[in-house]
């Protein structure tokens, strides 16, 4: 349990965020008080003026899946126990604090119907079973769409701020900037008074490509750009000191972006970082920041083959897939253990050039999806695009969206100690189970697209309802 109490401009701030481990199918609520002696994680653990109420607090937090990783997770269960109490605010807070308050309840009211086979009338949802809780969940989505309101931060300039990069691999941290900036979606708001949380619209890729020496591996500019960016808007506005940053967010798909964020000691432990690179060994917190998918988009678009993979029961030949580079800890067990060793799990490093890469994708039942460089890897939504059963091979990954999504019900993790028995577990999966996990991937999928103009469920709404589910669990007053 982590307590933070805040104090500035003489009103204290106070944030729980708190965990309780539960069991392997989670249920997590988030629970503390305010007091004087709990100074785990606290700024001014002598703040006077803290004020002392019961704060109970909805979901996320880490739980553990079989791998043994951390996640956030979208409670399916509450205890009547945990009722939320009257909140104390001040004023301007206090009616976004009561749209919150409305909010928690009734998703906590929503989660209490735990039954998976609802399928929504107007086709809101399409399977419940890959959620972890689907009437929690929708009802977290509508109530995002009702409420939720960004404020984008206006100060910096192009190209490092307000714009990104919205073709190759880091394409989810560009999009994601650009649809802030200029989609016309109904979450930002020009009043950030009116706002819940505050967007940094900066982009470390572009920091990379402007402000890095190559070769130097000095990453220092990148992280006093940050610190920079922090000390102005924390400056010009009331906002940022109010929370410490903690109703902040920041994206970035870069692979530097954890080391970036670190120029701002209260940016990197308080506020929501949105991370491709979301490895819980390096610093990432499910309970406060997000895992960004990583989609790879040559030239900015989904590679035609992707668009329409074969009809759902024609066969594929091939057992497993993988071909890239020995990138990262992982990929040389791979490869060792299986380059040219079996022709049905075919592992490539490079694949010989009259062979093509995504028609191995759609005539293989899994894709082998190991971490290279980093923990994320584009492979993930590749396969989830080609119906190819994801095979997740990592360490320390926190997969996206897995406080709501059952990742269980569309991809196999195999532990990487398990890799020189990965034919094995491929062959023990059943005809019935490979089929249910298909289905998965096709219901999921609408989650991983990026669409312009965006779309209900689409990754941006996904991506931004976990930076609602992050500030549900926050309460400033
Ligand atoms: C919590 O709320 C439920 C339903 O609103 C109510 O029945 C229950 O008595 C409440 N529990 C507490 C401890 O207030
Ligand atoms: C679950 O929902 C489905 C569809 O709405 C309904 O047919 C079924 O009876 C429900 N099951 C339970 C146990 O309530
Ligand atoms: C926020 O706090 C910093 C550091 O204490 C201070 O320099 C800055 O002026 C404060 N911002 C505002 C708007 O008062
Ligand atoms: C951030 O967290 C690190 C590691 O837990 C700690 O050493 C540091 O003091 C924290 N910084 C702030 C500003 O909270
Ligand atoms: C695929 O085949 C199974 C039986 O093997 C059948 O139940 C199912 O309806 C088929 N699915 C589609 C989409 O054709
Ligand atoms: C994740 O972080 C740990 C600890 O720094 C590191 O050993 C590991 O290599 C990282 N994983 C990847 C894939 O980079």
């Amino acid at each position: 349990m982590v307590m933070v109490t805040m104090k500035s401009y003489g009103v204290s701030v106070s944030i729980v965020l708190s965990a309780v481990f539960v069991a392997s199918i989670v249920i997590v609520f988030i629970f503390g008080c305010f007091s004087d002696n709990n100074g785990i994680g606290s700024f001014y653990a002598n703040s006077e003026e803290e004020i002392k109420i019961p704060v109970v607090e909805l979901m996320t937090t880490a739980a553990r899946t079989h791998i043994g990783e951390a996640r956030a997770v979208l409670s399916s269960e509450f205890s009547s126990k945990f009722n939320s109490t009257a909140i104390v605010t001040k004023k301007e807070n206090s009616k976004l604090e009561q749209g919150l308050a409305s909010a928690r309840a009734a998703i906590r009211k929503a989660a209490l119907n735990r039954n998976k086979s609802i399928i929504y009338k107007n086709n809101d949802l399409l399977s419940g079973q890959i959620y972890r809780n689907p009437n929690a969940f929708y009802r977290s989505y509508v109530e995002m769409e009702r409420r939720f309101k960004v404020y984008v931060y206006e100060e910096g300039e192009l190209p490092l701020v307000h714009d990104g990069p919205c073709k190759d691999i880091y394409t989810s941290e560009g999009r994601f900037i650009h649809e802030m900036e200029q989609g016309n979606n109904r979450f930002r708001t020009r009043n950030p008074e009116a706002a819940h949380v505050y967007f940094m619209p900066f982009s470390v890729t572009w920091m990379v490509k402007y402000l890095y020496h190559p070769n130097t591996y000095n990453v220092t500019p990148l992280k006093d750009f940050v610190s920079d960016y922090v000390r102005i808007i924390s400056t010009k506005h009331s906002f940022w000191n109010k929370t410490q940053g903690a109703d902040h967010f920041m994206i970035s798909c870069h692979d530097w972006g954890p080391v970036t964020s670190q120029g701002n000691a209260f940016l990197y432990n308080t506020s929501i970082r949105v991370l491709c690179n979301a490895n819980s060994s390096e610093g990432f917190n499910p309970k406060k920041d997000v895992s960004l998918p990583e989609i790879h988009l040559y030239g900015g678009k989904v590679p035609s083959k992707l668009l329409s993979p074969p009809p759902f029961n024609s066969s594929r030949p091939r057992l497993a897939f993988f071909a890239g580079g020995v990138h990262g800890p992982i990929r040389p067990i791979l490869l060792q253990q299986w380059k040219n060793r079996d022709s049905d799990i075919r592992v490539y490093e490079y694949l010989p050039k009259d062979q093509d890469y995504y028609n191995f994708m759609l005539q293989s039942r899994f894709c082998l999806c190991p971490s290279g460089y980093e923990v994320a890897s584009p492979r993930i939504v590749e396969a989830i695009y080609a119906e190819c059963i994801p095979v997740i091979l990592s360490d320390h990954y926190v997969l996206p969206f897995s406080d709501v999504l059952r990742w269980e019900a569309f991809s196999i993790q195999v532990d990487v100690s398990k890799i020189p028995r990965l034919k094995e577990i491929l062959m023990a999966v059943s005809k019935d189970e490979y089929l249910r996990l298909k289905e998965g991937l096709r219901a999921v999928r609408r989650h991983f697209v990026l669409n312009k103009p965006v779309q209900r469920f689409d990754v941006f709404h996904m991506i931004l309802h976990s930076v609602w589910l992050r500030r549900l669990n926050l309460r400033v007053g």
